[in-house]
């Protein structure tokens, strides 16, 4: 096969788009659609190719990614197709992979296997609807869904080496919409220890938004969000201490507050404003989330790795710890892996001098190894682990073939092999 697979990592917030065997995806847009306010109310103005009569005209007139956002007709609204992770809106799914492939990737389809990835937890009725809609919308001659966290194991491989491939761990992903601790042994998911916590990029995002329209800062209402994202990813990081963090700040504010240059998008003046303590504070609410969640969740998420662990089966979770990986937009925060490993640490020392000081005369329980890794692939791991796993020549043996669903149908795509083990 001389021609790249695609491989395409559909999030809540970003899609990410690109071809097999590159280190970084070509495209990272917006996961959003602005389509025609809806006039026919049974939801066809889609492209309508599966199941219908083929009477319906396809409807061109619509905007994915940031054409999407930044439409000013009133006449279009703007959708996200996925909530959580996980399709929401199959029609508009279709289109947003349509305009994807031909706008963006520039591609025929027909003579491209597709690498395209799932959330954890994703139903066998969702694979089914992919595969529809690749093989008969797109006719794609193979496809293969691939798990997330798998991905993002293989991501962080130091080198390809048999010894470096290890398919067990925990891949902590957070990306905009949510943040999951997702356990893998031997490449399959331990479904029923999953654990998601409700704080990710986008929560930051509003802390710090939060935080400068009560401190008056003079950002333009209509694009604080936009402000406080940009931000977040230039000068926020995780800090060992808040209360040390506060005093280097009053002891020395100079050294530390940073200033924030703006232009206002349609007036274009500059506008400045001040940055201070929610560089610390903002990615903080991981570690405390109290600082937002009003009392609904205050689970820190080195206790929810921990609980994770400690839930698995009792002969993988030595490896389990020693393999905490990260992935997604929202673990790039400076030493968020460090202060994780450290708090990690911390919860599996105290309970093995528990049960120490409980079995007292006993022979001291071995401690266990707690690893966090942070790797240069982090920010699009799952993209990354796709390319890397589409290049190889077991993909094609792993890929539904478009002769195989024409035989037997979409529920081919129930059940994929884990095949990132044999590389
Ligand atoms: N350098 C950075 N520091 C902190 N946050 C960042 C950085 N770069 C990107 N982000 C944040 O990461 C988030 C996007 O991450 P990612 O692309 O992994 O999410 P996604 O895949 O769209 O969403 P999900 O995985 O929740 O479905 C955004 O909130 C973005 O602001
Ligand atoms: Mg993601």
């Amino acid at each position: 096969m001389d021609v790249p697979p695609c491989v395409i990592d559909n999030g809540t917030g970003y899609t990410k788009l690109g071809f097999a065997g590159n280190n970084e995806p070509q495209f990272i847009i917006p996961t959003a659609i602005a389509v025609k306010e809806d006039k026919n109310p049974e939801g066809m103005q889609g492209l309508s190719i599966r199941g219908g009569s083929g009477a319906t005209i396809p409807d061109l007139d619509f905007y994915i990614g940031d054409d999407a956002l930044s439409t000013q007709a009133s006449t279009y609204s703007v959708k996200y197709p996925i909530r959580h992770g996980i399709v929401d809106d199959w029609s508009l799914m279709e289109k947003y992979m349509e305009r994807s492939i031909f706008k963006y990737l520039r591609v025929d389809p027909e003579d491209h296997h597709f690498l395209l990835t799932e959330p954890p937890l994703n139903t066998p009725e969702n694979r089914e609807f992919t595969a529809e809609i690749m093989f008969e919308t797109f006719n794609v001659p193979g496809l293969y869904i691939a798990v997330q966290a798998v991905l993002a194991l293989a991501a962080s491989w130091p080198s390809r080496e048999q010894a470096d491939r290890s398919l067990t761990g925990v891949v902590i992903d957070s990306g905009d919409g949510v943040t999951h601790c997702i356990p893998v042994a031997e490449g399959y998911v331990i479904g029923s220890c999953i654990k998601h916590i409700p704080i990710a990029g986008r929560d930051v995002t509003f802390f710090i938004q939060n935080f400068f329209r009560e401190r008056g800062e003079k950002v333009p209402p209509e694009m604080s969000y936009e402000v406080a994202k940009s931000i977040k990813e230039k000068y926020c990081y995780v800090c060992p201490d808040i209360c040390k963090e506060f005093g280097k700040y009053h002891e020395d504010p100079s050294k530390w507050l940073k200033e924030y240059d703006g232009i206002h998008n349609i007036t274009k003046k500059p506008f400045k404003c001040d940055v201070g303590a929610e560089r610390f504070m903002a990615p903080e609410i991981f570690f405390q989330p109290e600082f937002i969640s009003g009392g609904d969740f205050s689970t820190p998420l080195s206790a929810v790795v921990d609980n994770v662990c400690q839930m698995c089966p009792i002969d993988t979770r030595r490896n389990l710890y020693k393999n905490i990986v990260l992935s997604g937009g929202s673990t790039m925060f400076k030493d968020f892996g460090r202060r994780l490993q450290r708090d990690i640490r911390k919860l599996s020392d105290y309970r093995l001098n528990q049960v120490h000081e409980a079995n007292r005369g006993a022979q001291a329980p071995t401690p266990i190894e707690v690893n966090v890794h942070t790797h240069k692939m982090q920010r699009y791991a799952v993209w990354f682990g796709g390319s890397m796993l589409a290049s190889t020549p077991e993909f094609y043996k792993a890929a539904h073939t478009r002769q195989e669903y024409l035989e037997k149908g979409p529920s081919i795509c129930r059940h994929n092999a884990v095949f990132g083990g044999m590389i």
